[in-house]
């Protein structure tokens, strides 16, 4: 089982790529996958083809207000994170066939995300299934790494957006998973989709980070999501697709 967390700026491209990552997984047979939404503002179930609530599913963030304000139960006492664990796996865990799924969500009245966090912490120690990789899908910025909703990974990606900012990101994300003690195997730079064709030159000279490449900007993408309609369903002829693949057959030749 590899975790594998994807990261960087807002808008970058980091959930259309997860889930063109996922696509390039199933097509490998490399299944069963888990995907994770860590990002409040969810949108990687919509851009897999899941629609949560059609599917009778929670987010974690639901299923807390849901036991501790809505069945009026207090968070005094046994860390909640534990008590709503087997929720999550059994109302909050959406199972397809070749993928499974759940996000974090957003309604969770107090305005923070300690204790989904803390709950998706939990579930993800927890895990029982075997899956082949788990992919989780971050919100922009780096407030999440504080969070450690996963401590031990495999490979971290940060899609890299097209300002100079991006630069200065990908090294302050590198600083902060050693300072907030977050251990993985690798970590890639990789270029987002409004991202330079050219860049590794600079890339190398401003971050010294490995960088397979980037994703081809698609309008079949933008196209798809706008649409609402699932990136697991583009053709494999897919810009953006095939980019993605070439990305993570270096990659996973290397891991
Ligand atoms: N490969 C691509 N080619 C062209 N447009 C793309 C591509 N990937 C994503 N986009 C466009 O960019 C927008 C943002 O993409 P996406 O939601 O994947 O970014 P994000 O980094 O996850 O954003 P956020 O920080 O808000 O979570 C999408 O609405 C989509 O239209
Ligand atoms: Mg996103």
């Amino acid at each position: 089982m590899k975790t594998i967390v994807t990261m960087g700026r807002g808008g970058t491209g980091k959930s259309s790529f997860v889930a063109l990552m996922a696509k390039y997984l199933i097509g490998k047979g490399a299944t069963p996958l888990l995907l994770v939404d860590a990002d409040p503002d969810q949108n990687l179930a919509e851009m897999v083809g899941v629609d949560l609530e059609a599917a009778g599913k929670k987010t974690i963030a639901e299923l807390l207000s849901d036991t501790f304000i809505a069945r009026g139960g207090t968070t005094v006492g046994v860390a909640p994170s534990h008590r709503i664990e087997n929720r999550i796996w059994e109302e909050g865990l959406y199972e397809g066939s070749q993928f499974d799924l759940f996000a974090v969500g957003t309604k969770w009245v107090e305005g923070c995300y300690c204790l989904p966090d803390a709950a998706l912490k939990n579930a993800l120690l927890s895990i029982t299934k075997n899956y082949e990789y788990i992919l989780i899908d971050s919100p922009g910025g780096l407030e999440h790494l504080n969070r450690k909703i996963a401590s031990n990974v495999d490979i971290i990606f940060d899609v890299m957006g097209p300002s100079a900012k991006s630069f200065a990101h990908v090294r302050r994300a590198y600083r902060v998973i050693g300072e907030v003690g977050i251990s993985f195997k690798q970590f890639y730079v990789i270029g987002g989709y409004a991202f330079p064709q050219d860049a590794s030159a600079r890339v190398a000279a401003e971050t010294s980070l490995l960088y397979p490449g980037n994703i081809a900007n698609d309008a079949e993408v933008a196209a798809h999501v706008l649409a609402g309609r699932s990136l697991l369903d583009i053709p494999d002829t897919s810009v953006a697709f095939r980019s993605v693949g070439k990305i993570m057959d270096q990659v996973l030749a290397l891991s």
